[in-house]
Order: structure tokens, then C-alpha cells, then sequence
């Protein structure tokens, strides 16, 4: 299979937590968007949903599936969302695709994270993908020189703003041995926004494609 098929076959595997009625939180980037043209059979059924990033929000409401104001929806049962890496504690790192800030706001206030990956994001430590920082533009050089002091080496990502208007510096050759404790650290120094760690949140359940299937683990 290549990536992109298996990206399609979990995507489409993660339509089963859509149950009757429900508010459905729904994440960025190219697996998840396998997993809104899947919901196209099941639409029917949602109440709605709450959406991650500009992007998922166009997709989801050319499918005519409701998108609801987060500060609209007390709290909601599932988050659907990819990962650029995740280790066997389920600690990831995010915001390849830029949106890391809305997707850890909205999967804060889900019940359940289900991470939806291909095999090969599956790492032994986070690091060798650089870790997204979104940052206030007026600090960006502040927070890239911390980061150098964290033992990072930050590189500014040209030509992107983010859909809260800020800048993303991504992270190179750090070994993150801590994430609990490097996701705090980031997100104390001023100007950050949040960083790509998703650590203190961790996933609850990774769907993983692999050649032959999708496995579950909880
Ligand atoms: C978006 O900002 C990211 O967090 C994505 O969820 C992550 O980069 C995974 O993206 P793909 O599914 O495109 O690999």
C-alpha cells in the first residue's frame, strides 16, 4: 500500500465513532481529510461539527455538515485528528499543516482523541520531525533565540500565517526525552502561542494503517 492509501484506509476506518447525533470534533491536514469525505455515508446522522483549521471548515461545509462556534458546545464525545509523529505513550507532535493551536483547543474539550495515522509516524522518541512553535510575529526572534537555549535550532516557516495570524518557527534536531515537561517549557516562554507537543493531552486511541489492516490501540 502507499502512504496515501493507507492514510485513506484509516480515515475511513474512523468513521465508527460517529454515533447518532453527535457533535464531532474534526482535525487538519490529508488523513483527516479522507476521514470528511468518509463522513459524506454518515452525515446523516451529525448534528454537526467543530473544526480544527479554515480548511477542514470549507470541506466540511461544502458537505453540508454544520460547523458550530467551539464556544457554542460545552463539550463533545470525539476529536479526529492526524500526527506527524507518535511514540508508544501516545505523546505526538503536530502542526505540519500549521493548525496546531486550534487542534489542541478543540481536543481539549473532547472526551476522546482518536489519532489517525499511517505506520510510519510511529517513533521510538519525537524529534527528528521538527517541532512546530507557533509564535506572536512580534516575538519571533525572541523565541527562536529560548529555543536555541532549549537546545533547538528553529527555522522560520516562510510564507506562513497561521489562521490566528501568527508565524510558525519549526524546531530542528531536537531529542525530546521529556515531552510533558518540554511542552510546558516552550509554552512559558513569552510570545508562544502553544507548541506542536501534544503531551500533557496525549491521544487515547491510535487507529494505524499498516499494509494489511488498521489496528486499534487503546
Ligand atoms: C496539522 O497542523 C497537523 O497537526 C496534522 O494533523 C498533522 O500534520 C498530520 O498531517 P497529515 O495527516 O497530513 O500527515
Amino acid at each position: 500500500m502507499t502512504q496515501d492509501q493507507k492514510k485513506q484506509a484509516v480515515g475511513e476506518a474512523a468513521i465508527k465513532f460517529v454515533t447518532d447525533d453527535c457533535v464531532i470534533g474534526v482535525g487538519t491536514g490529508s488523513t483527516v481529510h479522507y476521514f470528511i469525505s468518509a463522513l459524506e455515508k454518515v452525515k446523516h446522522k451529525i448534528k454537526g461539527a467543530v473544526s480544527s483549521s479554515d480548511d477542514s471548515t470549507k470541506k466540511l461545509e461544502a458537505m453540508g455538515i454544520e460547523v458550530f462556534d467551539l464556544n457554542s458546545v460545552d463539550s463533545f464525545d470525539i476529536y479526529v485528528d492526524g500526527a506527524d509523529e507518535i511514540t508508544k505513550h501516545k505523546h505526538m507532535i503536530k502542526g505540519g499543516g500549521a493548525a496546531l493551536t486550534r487542534e489542541k483547543i478543540v481536543s481539549a474539550v473532547a472526551k476522546k482523541f482518536v489519532c489517525i495515522i499511517d505506520d510510519s509516524k510511529q517513533v521510538p522518541v519525537l524529534g527528528a520531525f521538527p517541532l512546530p512553535v507557533e509564535v506572536i510575529p512580534m516575538a519571533r526572534s525572541y523565541v527562536a533565540r529560548e529555543l536555541v537555549k532549549l537546545g533547538g535550532d528553529p527555522e522560520y516557516r516562510q510564507g506562513v500565517v497561521t489562521d490566528n495570524g501568527n508565524v510558525i518557527l519549526d524546531v530542528h534536531n531536537l531529542k525530546i526525552l521529556n515531552p510533558v515537561e518540554l511542552e510546558k517549557q516552550i509554552n512559558h516562554i513569552p510570545g508562544v502561542v502553544t507548541n506542536g507537543l501534544f503531551a500533557i493531552r496525549a491521544a487515547d486511541i491510535v487507529l494505524v494503517a499498516t499494509d494489511s489492516e488498521v489496528i486499534e490501540i487503546e
